[in-house]
């Protein structure tokens, strides 16, 4: 699944140009039904379920560099009192725009908010309506983002959240694990003091992954390097889970604490 071996060999760096959300989506994300949710989508999205079930209510969230996804936001509603979506690549912000306005050729993602509101929440088929309607009215900006830059986000947006959630971005964003690691401190100053950060990463052996046939750098980090980042940030507590997925070569990881 995050290898296709027909995939070029070249290592395409620049998202803006090489990413393709509907491609991306086909594979990664496709389902029809709850049951169709990929192990590693249900093991994230546990993951966030678990992490706001921890925090306050009335919160301010960013999801930096959510892709074409809302995935994460589905829980994040749980809490929140609005959410930014940042993200890195202009056509991704297109698609998420698409679902936030109903457009009929808009990603479905029905499957993944009757997953999390009824499975993981044990809620009913009316909860999960009204989910929908209030990921839309909770979602106050898509905006745009770079982790190499200074400030990392949008202007307007620079500011500080109670939390930030991150899938899969850094792993991808970074070339050598000491710009990994000053990465993960510029996503870190987005989180308030005492506030929290969710971060979803990837332990990939190989170095790349595959979207189509166009592969991508995917730096190999470990969950030592990994912990020690996120808690020379400035996020002391850090704790990291594995979730592992069967392939020797993947391991999802996930860190969580709070910024002192
Ligand atoms: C594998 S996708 C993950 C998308 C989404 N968070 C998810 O979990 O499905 C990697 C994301 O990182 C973003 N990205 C790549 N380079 C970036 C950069 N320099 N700054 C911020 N985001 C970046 C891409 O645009 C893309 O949306």
């Amino acid at each position: 699944m995050f290898y296709n071996p027909k995939a070029t060999n070249v290592l395409l760096k620049d998202y803006k140009k090489a990413f393709q959300p509907s491609v991306f989506l086909k594979q990664y994300y496709e389902a029809f039904s709850p049951s169709d949710i990929s192990l590693y989508l249900k093991q994230k999205l546990l993951c966030f379920h678990d992490s706001f079930l921890t925090v306050p209510n009335g919160l301010k969230v960013l999801d930096y560099g959510a892709g074409p996804s809302i995935a994460s936001a589905i829980s994040a509603a749980t809490k929140a009192s609005d959410i930014v979506l940042a993200e890195y690549a202009e056509e991704n912000i297109e698609f998420l725009d698409q679902w936030l306005n109903c457009e009929p050729n808009a990603f479905d993602w029905s499957p993944y908010f009757t997953y999390v509101v009824q499975e993981l929440e044990g809620g009913g088929e009316e909860q999960v309506k009204e989910r929908e309607t209030k990921v839309r009215k909770l979602i106050k900006g898509l905006v745009h983002c770079d982790i190499r830059k200074d400030p990392p986000i949008q202007q307007g947006y620079d500011t500080q959240y109670d939390v930030v959630m991150c899938s899969l971005v850094l792993e991808g964003a970074s070339s050598t694990q000491e710009e990994y690691c000053s990465n993960v401190a510029r996503l870190v100053q987005l989180v308030k003091p005492g506030g929290s950060i969710f971060y979803y990463g990837v332990e990939n052996k190989i170095g790349y992954y595959t979207i189509g046939d166009r592969s991508f750098p995917n730096i190999h980090i470990t969950d030592e390097l990994a912990l020690k980042a996120f808690r020379d940030a400035g996020v002391d507590d850090a704790s990291l889970k594995e979730c592992p997925v069967g392939d020797c070569n993947v391991k999802f990881i996930f860190i969580g604490g709070k910024r002192s």
